[in-house]
């Protein structure tokens, strides 16, 4: 079993990871997942030379997660509202045994960034402003909710230390304070690296 376990993992690419998810779901992972080489790229450069503790914030089925545990040596923590999610991403860390990847269920809200050094973000909260690109009617949605998660996740991102690092894909960046300074942006901006600077 271990064996197949690693020639899973090694063999892992998009189309791998998709046969992993309900049928439902699955059909849902090109629009709402991070595509697995932008998770390898963001990952890498989140973790820099030292391991971080890394929060993938609205993590889905995990697959920023998954493909970051498994290609650097970083702790990876997801925070996800929807459930079915939650328990899609915890059923895949098991069948890889990944110890370094886990996640949360919860809205991001109710949630403290105080020990994280590193954070993804793949514009989450759109689809409370853009009806026609919702994921499911699975959570309430509302522009009033796009205000309060943006704003606290601002106010949280602006309080990590001088240092940390930012990964934003897609979305206008509403969620980045002025601290952060971008430094490298790639694919016509859709992937954005940033540092905290002040
Ligand atoms: C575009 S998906 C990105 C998934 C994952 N980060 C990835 O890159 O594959 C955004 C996810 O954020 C979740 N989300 C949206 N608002 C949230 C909130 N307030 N708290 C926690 N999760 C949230 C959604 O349920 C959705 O699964």
């Amino acid at each position: 079993m271990n064996k197949v376990k690693n020639e899973a993992s090694s063999n892992l690419d998009e189309d791998a990871f998709d046969l992993l998810l309900p049928e439902k779901i699955m059909m849902k992972s090109k629009r709402f997942f991070t595509p697995a080489s932008i998770a390898i790229q963001a990952a890498k450069w989140l973790s820099g030379s030292d391991n971080r503790n890394i929060l993938d914030i609205g993590a889905g089925v995990g697959k920023f997660c998954l493909f970051g545990a498994l290609n650097t040596n970083s702790n990876f923590t997801g925070i996800e509202m929807r459930s079915h999610l939650v328990k899609i991403a915890e059923d895949v860390f098991r069948y890889f045994g990944t110890k370094n990847a886990k996640i949360i269920h919860g809205n991001i809200t109710e949630f403290q960034f105080g020990e994280f050094s590193a954070f993804y973000l793949y514009n989450p909260f759109h689809e409370n402003i853009v009806p026609f690109l919702r994921m499911d009617d699975n959570i309430l949605l509302s522009e009033d909710f796009y205000c309060i998660y943006i704003q606290h996740t601002r106010a949280q991102l602006a309080t990590a230390k001088i240092g940390t690092r930012l990964a934003t894909y897609h979305g206008c960046n509403s969620e980045v304070p002025a601290s952060y300074k971008m430094v490298d942006k790639f694919y016509g901006g859709d992937l954005k690296f940033w540092i905290k600077e002040k």
